[in-house]
């Protein structure tokens, strides 16, 4: 090829480029396409088959490279060169007021303040650094001083543009760094959470963890099969450009080719954002993505820096969330429900009703008190809610045009075994004393199971209510001596089922003296106290011993857990149930005293083969520094600790977006 030849193809492929970049503007930022995606997959096509046959042409901020690095093991940290900051909140219209009381005495006038008011979009914080008009460096805001680099996956977002466009007036700056926010469409999230669903995998919660479990992946090819969005919203260090408020600046980068959110309005004056938090509530169901409030910012740059900050945020902003989101149904039964104490607590169940994308039917009324002062009865039309997303929470009740009813009361005899309700006088709870009440038995046994008490995996629910009603489980050590007839006689039960279930459970027997501690139950006594007292009396045979005082004297623990444990080895059959354990068990003893452990409450899942020392070193090593060694990777792992060969929990782990580390990572964090 002659040199023309040569630089003739060269400008071909640059023409592509800008045509495509530019496509890619239109259609993102200024969300105005002007070719059809035939057209646009075609100029994609024609730049990829020319700089596969000539790579040399292929520049690095080319729009057909936006997945090319390989996997990596873990995250570069990234020190963010300006804070993150984070906003804080007002919780109605008046404490929004007098943030802009504040606003006006601080800068001692009393004009209206002009405000720029956004959408406060639920999603991952992140930081774009562009220096000479190419995006260097992706990473997410992490603690707001350090983040983690994801460029590879930030290149994958088609709204990033890999390169800025040069503006009609003005120039490309030297530096610009843009925070904002990536987001998962709402629709890409529930396609994504249909495919798991198929495949068998865990679905995300909410779109904001999917968001995050996409970006905080190690291979950025699984970030670029889930379509993530981004609005940006925030200047960090800037060289070479100059802003004069936070409206040019969304202005400015827009015309430099970043997407911003085009809800974004000026405001004059408090109630102007006030109304806009109306309109934006009214709209937030029709928007293709999650947002939670509102945020109003003083416009001004130069008012910003007056005001300034405190304890990581700033003055000038505040965050307006939306209330939670609430939904009117009616009260079909009123239940109650034995726990593994023998505690009762009344359950409403509710004509199912859909309420922030999912379908309510069950809500607690904690206990009698709370139904009483909310005078909730069955067939009462009740506003729900559910706070923080999670939890429904019956608010009230909806009093016109109630059928004639009577309040509900409390029954006299367990609904499941039919004993005697025990009521002290002046105290809130109603218990069954029965111990041998079926209900108390299966929460119990669910109780030792579950994940930071014996961890034993498969044992859910139905099979531990199959278990008990059987007449299979009576107490908790009948768990160890269950054979697999046993098991296969249950309905829905097949041959490696039941296999599995018996390894789990032998797989269970060694364990540590506080999980078995926080397993037995004890009222009062939770994971922490369990480690408190299992530091602290080594065996269960001691803690069986200890005296009401030797009880008080240990860490944390008062005179009502005290007095709790005591009541609990008091009981004979609750004595005889732990000897029989021991017995079955074998129980490692906890040695570090906690808060010295540099792992202090860190939870981690090992998964593949470490080099330099065994898994079983590895577990003692975390526990000594006072960490938790799990099997299972969920939301509430801290670090997976991947050796060669790493299985499906590094995949979970990346889903999750939960820390990886290799063992170099891990013998670092073990050295504090
Ligand atoms: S401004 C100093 N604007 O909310 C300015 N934040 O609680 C700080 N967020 O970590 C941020 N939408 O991830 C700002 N339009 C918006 C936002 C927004 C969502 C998030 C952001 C930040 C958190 C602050």
């Amino acid at each position: 090829m002659t040199r023309q030849d040569s630089r003739k193809l060269a400008a071909v492929a640059e023409k592509l480029r800008e045509a495509i970049n530019h496509h890619n503007y239109r259609y993102y930022v200024l969300d105005d396409p002007e070719t059809s995606d035939a057209e646009y997959d075609q100029l994609m096509r024609r730049l990829e088959a020319l700089e596969r046959e000539y790579p040399e042409l292929a520049t690095p901020d080319s729009p057909t490279q936006r997945v090319g690095a390989a996997p990596s093991d873990k995250f570069r940290v990234v020190v963010h060169r300006k804070m993150m900051m984070s906003l804080g909140n007002a919780m109605n219209a008046d404490e929004m007021r007098e943030f802009d009381k504040r606003i006006k005495r601080l800068l001692k006038s009393d004009a209206d303040i002009e405000y720029v008011a956004e959408v406060k979009l639920d999603g991952l914080g992140i930081e774009l650094v562009y220096e000479d008009g190419l995006l260097t460096v992706g990473s997410t805001r992490g603690d707001g001083i350090n983040g983690e680099d994801v460029t590879p996956n930030i290149r994958t977002i088609r709204s990033v543009p890999l390169k800025l466009v040069k503006p009609a007036h003005g120039k490309i700056p030297h530096l610009l760094e843009v925070r904002g926010e990536a987001v998962l469409t709402l629709k890409a999230f529930e396609k994504l959470n249909r495919a798991r669903e198929e495949a068998g995998e865990p679905v995300f919660a909410n779109p904001r963890n999917a968001a995050a479990g996409s970006l905080r992946q190690l291979n950025p090819k699984v970030t670029a099969s889930r379509p993530l969005d981004v609005f940006l919203y925030s200047p960090g260090a800037i060289d070479g450009i100059t802003f004069k408020s936070q409206w040019e600046f969304l202005q400015g980068i827009k015309s430099l080719g970043l997407r911003v959110n085009p809800l974004s309005r000026v405001c004059q004056g408090v109630e102007a954002v006030l109304e806009y938090w109306n309109e934006i509530t009214e709209k937030r169901h029709s928007l293709d993505y999650d947002a939670d409030g509102v945020v109003a910012k003083v416009n001004s740059f130069g008012l910003q820096e007056q005001l300034g900050e405190v304890s990581r945020s700033p003055r000038w902003a505040i965050a307006y969330k939306f209330k939670a989101q609430q939904a009117e149904t009616v009260v079909e039964r009123i239940e109650v429900q034995v726990g593994r104490i023998g505690s009762l607590t009344p359950v409403a169940k509710l004509r199912p009703v859909q309420l922030a994308g999912v379908t309510i039917s069950n809500a607690s009324l904690h206990n009698l008190d709370e139904i009483r002062r909310k005078d909730i009865r069955e067939h009462d039309t009740v506003l729900i809610e559910r706070a923080g997303d999670v939890i429904p929470y019956v608010l009230r009740v909806t009093k016109e045009g109630r059928p004639r009813s009577k309040p509900f009361e409390m029954p006299a005899h367990c609904p499941e075994c039919g004993a005697t309700i025990v009521h002290e006088e002046g105290e809130v709870g109603y218990f069954c004393v029965n111990a041998n009440c079926p209900a108390r038995m299966r929460e119990s046994i669910r109780h030792f199971a579950s994940k930071t008490a014996l961890d034993i995996e498969g044992l859910g629910d139905k099979l531990v209510a199959q278990l008990v009603e059987a007449g299979l489980v009576k107490e908790l050590d009948d768990l160890f001596s269950l054979t697999k007839s046993q098991l296969t006689g249950l309905e829905r039960m097949a041959d490696k089922s039941a296999q599995n279930i018996l390894d789990a459970i032998q797989g269970a027997r060694k364990t540590s003296l506080d999980r078995v501690i926080n397993g037995l139950g004890i009222r009062h006594v939770g994971e922490h106290t369990a480690r408190q007292l299992a530091l602290r009396f080594h065996t269960l045979d001691a803690l069986a011993e200890a005296s009401e005082d030797d009880l008080l004297s240990v860490r944390d623990i008062g005179a009502e857990v005290a007095h709790s444990i005591r009541e609990y080895f008091d009981e004979p059959r609750n004595l005889k149930a732990v000897k029989r354990l021991i017995k079955v068990l074998e129980i490692e003893p906890v040695t570090e005293a906690p808060g010295r452990g540099a792992l202090r409450d860190k939870t981690f899942v090992l998964t593949g083969t470490l080099e330099s020392m065994t898994r079983e070193d590895a577990e003692r090593k975390i526990m000594a520094a006072g960490g938790r060694v799990t099997s299972s990777v969920s939301r509430k792992t801290d670090f997976v600790v991947a050796g060669a060969e790493p299985g499906s929990k590094l995949k979970k782990a990346s889903d999750l977006g939960v820390r990886v580390l290799d063992e170099k990572g891990l013998n670092a964090l073990l050295a504090g």
